[in-house]
């Protein structure tokens, strides 16, 4: 763990706001610009890898509008209470909570803004989260409210960004990455999801949309790209049985690739400020980033 925001702007690490989870080495943002581009399935992966490294790893699911994590993880029974506070289910040597656990299913809640900040406000003080390395945090696609109030209340290590190569999908990061910047959330990176098959039958290697769009708008953008994460039944299968496929079948490719963009992850994290791989300045990203980004 180390400072990975060296020529930013205060953001935060208790400086402006109160620290909510004072025991939380590295908080983590897991964001996408749209739904559906697997950023549930790459964050419980993820929580799971970096569990699996012997880290104190939790995994909050701050995806109000469709909090699955509990089925993703296996976590069937609420969260007990103890001195009027919440025990975080654990799963996979994961410590998780989820809003799932608060709001009944298949209730359409409309949030408002202050609901969306009183609710993730409570996910955090009203927790016994104890001493983490790492809190991952699922939020909702896009650039919302939640996205906001997450920055105001805990100090962020920085944001992931998950993402399928489409141009569609592009247009979409390059968005939620501009709302980080204004708020000077480093920019940890970029994973790419579903872009290519591996035929389990020959082996042969099949690109679903443009493979590699993830990367080249990394490059342009100057943010870290994590790695990509092929599109696979199993993947889909660990998520519907509460076995992500890191434990299900934890030398797999899939579960490798998870494994290895952990590990860029934790790396990335714990490089001493000005070395090698630090997060981009926001100066220069700023400047990088007023350009659409393209796939070709
Ligand atoms: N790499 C992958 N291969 C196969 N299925 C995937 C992959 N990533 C995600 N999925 C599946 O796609 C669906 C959407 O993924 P999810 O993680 O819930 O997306 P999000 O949280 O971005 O809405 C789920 O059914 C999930 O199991
Ligand atoms: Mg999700
Ligand atoms: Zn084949």
């Amino acid at each position: 763990m180390g400072e990975v925001n060296p020529g930013g702007m205060p953001q935060g690490r208790g400086q402006e706001t109160e620290n909510l989870i004072p025991g939380v080495k590295d908080v983590i943002a897991v964001s996408s610009g749209k739904g559906g581009v697997g950023k549930s399935t790459v964050s419980v992966n993820l929580a799971v890898a970096l569990a699996l490294t012997d880290a104190k790893v939790g995994l909050l699911d701050a995806d109000i509008y469709g909090p699955n994590i509990p089925m993703m993880m296996g976590v069937t029974k609420p969260p007990e209470q103890k001195d009027g506070k919440i025990v975080p289910a654990e799963s996979h040597g994961v410590k998780l909570i989820s809003m799932g656990f608060f709001v009944p299913e298949d209730t359409a809640v409309v949030w408002r803004g202050p609901m969306v900040h009183t609710a993730i406000q409570q996910l955090f003080r009203d927790v016994l989260w104890g001493e983490l390395d790492y809190l991952l945090i699922d939020l909702p696609p896009g650039t919302g409210d939640a996205q906001l109030t997450l920055t105001q209340l805990v100090p962020l290590t920085g944001a992931v960004t998950v993402t399928t190569p489409q141009e569609v999908a592009l247009h979409d990061v390059r968005k939620g990455m501009m709302m980080f910047q204004k708020v000077n959330v480093p920019l940890l990176g970029i994973v790419e999801n579903m872009g290519y098959f591996l035929c389990p039958h020959c082996g042969g290697r099949t690109e679903i949309f443009s493979c590699g769009g993830g990367e080249r708008a990394a490059e342009k953008l100057g943010i870290p790209f994590l790695g990509r994460i092929p599109i696979d039944p199993a993947i889909r299968a660990g998520g519907d049985t509460g076995l992500p496929i890191v434990v299900a079948n934890p030398e797999s490719r899939p579960a490798m690739a998870f494994k290895d963009i952990a590990a860029k992850l934790a790396a990335k994290i714990c490089s001493p400020a000005g070395e090698g791989q630090s997060v981009p300045r926001i100066e220069s990203l700023l400047k990088k980033i007023k350009k659409p980004v393209s796939a070709g």
